[in-house]
């Protein structure tokens, strides 16, 4: 994909602010930190456009990004951040799923897991639930860098027997491993 512009439109705090207008939507999910901000950042070939923070759970509202004036990207608060206030917790997992279960111009949901570590309990559950409701969906496996080749081959193996699919793409955004390996999901998902 030739990335030609990108331009941030909005954050939404609630339904009533989400874009109106019909386009495809590509949304990236994950825990606190995983590297949501980076994987954008380094699908679009940007440096800042979505916010990478070594603070985790800054992100809390769902930000829409417009790509090529045809798609948008939508980075969704990130999930199992402790530290936030439990009523703000409850709102941001509502919101996230609601979204998921809603959103008519969602055609494809990226899951993003540390390639480090087993996925958590919360990563198996929004992965059960991606399932269950038959939404179309890509596993990214990321900081692929930080790990030997070896290691990596072994972690890579572990989860995609944990999560059980074949919908799973090691990647770095410090490499850009594994870039033109989830542009092509993305692609034939919009074009579905
Ligand atoms: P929140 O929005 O706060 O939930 O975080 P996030 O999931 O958007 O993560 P973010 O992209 O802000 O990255 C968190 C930290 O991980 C940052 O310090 C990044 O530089 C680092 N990081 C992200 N991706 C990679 C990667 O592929 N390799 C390495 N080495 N570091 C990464
Ligand atoms: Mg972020």
């Amino acid at each position: 994909m030739k990335v030609t512009s990108t331009e941030f439109i909005k954050s939404a705090f609630e339904e009533g602010h989400w874009p109106r207008d019909v386009r495809p939507e590509i949304a990236f999910l994950g825990r606190s930190n995983v590297g949501k901000s980076s994987l954008m950042n380094s699908l679009l070939g940007v440096k800042g456009l979505a916010r990478t923070s070594s603070t985790p759970g800054r992100t809390q509202a769902l930000n829409f990004f417009l790509i090529n004036k045809r798609f948008r990207f939508v980075d969704l608060p990130g999930y199992g951040y402790a530290r936030v206030p439990k009523n703000i917790r409850a709102t941001w997992g509502e919101m996230a799923t609601d979204f998921l279960a809603k959103r008519l111009e969602l055609v494809l949901s990226i899951q993003i897991v540390d390639s480090r570590h087993e996925p958590t309990t919360q990563d198996l559950q929004l992965h059960d639930w991606l399932q269950h409701h038959a939404k179309p969906s890509l596993i990214v496996a990321t900081k692929s860098d930080k790990l030997s080749n070896n290691e990596l081959r072994k972690n890579f193996e572990r989860l995609r027997k944990t999560l059980n699919t074949e919908s799973l793409i090691a990647y770095s955004a410090v490499t850009g491993r594994g870039r033109e390996e989830v542009w092509r999901t993305i692609e034939k998902a919009i074009e579905d």
